[in-house]
């Protein structure tokens, strides 16, 4: 069996739900369920013995242990972190907390762990630490896109934490030896994304007829994947990388933020026709931008695709298109995670940020 961290979150559950549809191997599930994680994301494996579900910190070191000892994990993948750039300017300290010490407890815990197994057993175990594009800074327009070697240059709390974290995985494997894998992948979008992130935020705030808010010139380009052919990554990784290296993931689909935004209008236009006839592309209003703001990410994925035969599926106008219907069909799902703390977080976040344009 494998041990999946985070697995309530938007990637992870997608991982989970994903993986079952490809094997039978059981994964025990540790999620701290914070904001971010939702049991409802993995409805479809209620009562499905193949999955375990453990509320829990990864920085809990004791917990982890006992986890490791009766499960006997051949392998661990890592999504659990906090994930959201504004939320990381608001208050850093929980990026520091579970991103940079969380995924070091939880090396620290699996390593003590991993020396105790057999050779033949301890060879074949991996530590998969889910990544991020964030960590190569940003690019200029006519810029080559990232490689594994690209210089880390974080600019954000999210990703200086996502970046420490990292360093982390590359010195236990150099030093320790533990089997570790890294992936570094961009933008991500489908079905269960919190909608505190771009294109759920998009969705929503259009299907309620409210301001669909724009950072600055709206001219960002971000490489957009969806987050099956992320997990087909995954997998991919898991069976057949080699321990000690690291893998870009990204979607050939660099896009601007206004692009995207215009996509979802688009989609929307005519899924769900205003019945005055008005555009949800009237929505789009511009708004302070947000500090730090990274101009570019662009992946260059040739390393997965030529030593480990993945590529992206999943073309953006179909997967932008399907994402929509999801979230169309999805209202009791998105009901029960735009709580209260939810709106306040909106609220809080999008006023100032009008006030300030
Ligand atoms: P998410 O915020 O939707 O989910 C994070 C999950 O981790 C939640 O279920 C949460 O409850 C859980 N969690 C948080 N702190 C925890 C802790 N201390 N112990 C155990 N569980 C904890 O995030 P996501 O978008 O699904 O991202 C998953 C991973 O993929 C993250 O590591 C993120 O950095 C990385 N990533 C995300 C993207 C993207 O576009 N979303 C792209 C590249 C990489
Ligand atoms: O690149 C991978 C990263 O992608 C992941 O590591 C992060 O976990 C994930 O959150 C995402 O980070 P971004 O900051 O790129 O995603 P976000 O959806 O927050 O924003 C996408 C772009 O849209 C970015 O340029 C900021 C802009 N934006 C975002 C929001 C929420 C807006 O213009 N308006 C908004 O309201």
């Amino acid at each position: 069996m494998i041990l999946v961290t985070g697995g309530c979150g938007f990637i992870g559950s997608a991982f989970l739900l994903s993986w079952f549809r490809n094997t039978d191997e059981p994964v025990v599930n540790l999620d701290l369920l914070t904001y971010a994680g939702h049991p409802g994301n993995l409805q479809a494996l209620s009562g499905d013995p193949r999955h375990i579900f453990v509320k829990g910190d990864i920085a809990d070191s004791a917990l982890v242990a006992r986890l490791l000892e009766e499960h006997k994990p051949r392998a661990i993948i890592n999504f659990a972190a906090e994930s959201h750039v504004d939320r990381s300017i608001d208050g850093p300290l929980a990026f520091a907390q579970t991103n940079v010490v969380g995924t070091l407890l939880l090396l620290e815990t699996t390593h003590a762990w991993w020396r105790t197994l057999p050779p033949g057993v301890a060879a074949e175990f991996r530590f998969l630490h889910v990544s991020t594009d964030e960590v190569f800074g940003s690019l200029d327009a006519n810029a080559a896109a990232f490689t594994e070697t690209h210089r880390y240059e974080p600019n954000s709390p999210y990703s200086a934490s996502k970046a420490a974290s990292d360093h982390f995985v590359r010195a236990w494997h150099h030093t320790f030896g533990l089997p570790t894998l890294t992936t570094n992948c961009s933008n991500n979008y489908g079905p269960r994304q919190f909608p505190e992130k771009l294109i759920p935020l998009m969705i929503l705030n259009a299907l309620g007829g409210k301001p669909l808010p724009v950072y600055g010139d709206g001219m960002q380009v971000r490489d957009w994947l969806h987050v099956d052919d992320h997990c087909a990554a995954l997998r991919a990784v898991l069976a057949k990388g080699k321990p000690g290296e690291c893998y870009n993931i990204g979607g050939r689909s660099e896009r601007t933020n206004l692009a995207v935004v215009d996509a979802i209008c688009k989609a929307l236009d005519t899924l769900r026709p205003n019945t005055d006839g008005a555009r949800y592309a009237d929505l789009v209003t511009h708004v302070r931008d947000r500090p730090g703001h990274d101009r570019r990410y662009a992946i260059d994925d040739s390393k997965i695709a030529h030593q480990l035969g993945w590529q992206p599926e999943i073309e953006f106008q179909h997967g932008i298109r399907s994402t929509v219907e999801w979230y169309l069909s999805n209202q009791e799902w998105v009901r029960s995670v735009t709580s209260g703390s939810y709106r306040q977080w909106v609220e809080r976040q999008y006023e100032s940020l009008a006030r300030a344009a």
